[in-house]
């Protein structure tokens, strides 16, 4: 997609999200050059124990991980390779058969595949470059000789980041792509007392506040929007009800956005939505996944049980 029809989507899409009620716009706007910084510096942040804990489940259970994966496999991950877990588990495994990291961006592929690569020469590295949100045809993922089993890995907490319904699908399409003999292992953020969710979403730094308000700096300089940026609040909220933290931008005066001609009022308090992460419990994330026919066999967590990994297997 050229330069200008990525800004007629993204115009389109805060106009229509502006327009609807309550008003929301696409969590993937949040993530520009510098909102991806912004990101990597949320996950250093002491607040923000996600990463950490993820870190943690897999120094403690790597081996058991491997060993559960077993020889010959081919792990196919859902994101472009680059972090350190990814490298860690290859390190570990026995005789891995090939590694296929799925990613939208072209640079962010090469980058991360180069990195790879010359860390771990023996490793047979097959990269699809694609929107993992959509059907990628299975002939990208063939192998000869054929791999011994698919593993579909999927690490952090993404999963969070959708509905209900699209997680389903979104489960779908792996067990898709792993078949009727593999599996799929899959980060999952757990539910944990609101009050430690709360300070995650809206760290004491500050950064959290600027990631989510870097959408209005985006609107302005990429879309002509005229917003007053001050006269928003970064808010992270639970939902109880739908075992979610909400991110809004919250006005905090009487202020109004102008974009393309339109003009969209707020009053204090009035909010545009930006991202949802779900948390789920180990036995809610079971269902949501056998709606998915996989089948939770194995549950691995960190010591203090803020964040799990689900082995899935095809039922
Ligand atoms: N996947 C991350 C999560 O849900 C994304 C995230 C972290 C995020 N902090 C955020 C998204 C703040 C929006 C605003 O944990």
């Amino acid at each position: 997609m050229s330069g200008k029809d990525d800004r007629q989507q993204f115009l389109a899409d805060v106009i229509s999200g502006l327009q609807s009620t309550p008003r929301s716009v696409p969590c993937k706007y949040l993530y520009d050059a510098r909102g991806s910084a912004l990101f990597d510096a949320i996950c250093r942040t002491e607040d923000y124990y996600v990463t950490r804990a993820d870190l943690a489940l897999h120094d403690r259970h790597l081996p058991e991980i491997c060993d559960r994966i077993g020889p010959q496999a081919h792990i196919i991950e859902f994101g472009s390779g680059s972090g350190l877990k990814t490298r860690r588990l290859l390190e570990r495994l026995q005789q891995p058969r090939a590694y296929t990291p799925i990613e939208i961006s072209a640079a962010a592929l090469e980058a991360s595949i180069n990195d790879l690569q010359a860390d771990l020469p023996h490793i047979e590295i097959q990269p699809v470059q694609a929107d993992y949100t959509n059907d990628i045809p299975d002939r990208h993922f063939q192998l000869v000789p054929p791999a011994k089993r698919r593993v579909v890995y999927f690490p952090g907490s993404t999963i969070g980041n959708f509905d209900h319904a699209e997680a389903i699908a979104f489960l779908q399409r792996m067990r898709h792509i792993a078949g009727d003999s593999g599996a799929v292992l899959i980060g999952v953020d757990l539910l944990k007392p609101e009050s430690t969710l709360l300070h995650a979403y809206d760290d004491a730094e500050g950064i959290t506040s600027e990631f989510n308000r870097n959408l209005l700096i985006r609107m302005q300089r990429e879309l002509d929007a005229r917003v007053d940026i001050d006269a928003f609040r970064h808010e992270a909220r639970f939902n109880r009800k739908l075992s979610r933290v909400e991110m809004h931008l919250v006005a905090t005066r009487r202020t109004n956005i102008e974009i393309d001609g339109q003009r969209f009022e707020f009053a204090p308090g009035e909010s545009i939505h930006t991202e949802n992460s779900y948390k789920y419990t180990i036995d809610g994330f079971r269902t949501l996944a056998s709606e998915a026919n996989l089948q939770s066999l194995q549950v691995w967590t960190d010591p203090e049980e803020l964040f799990s990994m689900h082995w899935l297997g095809a039922i």
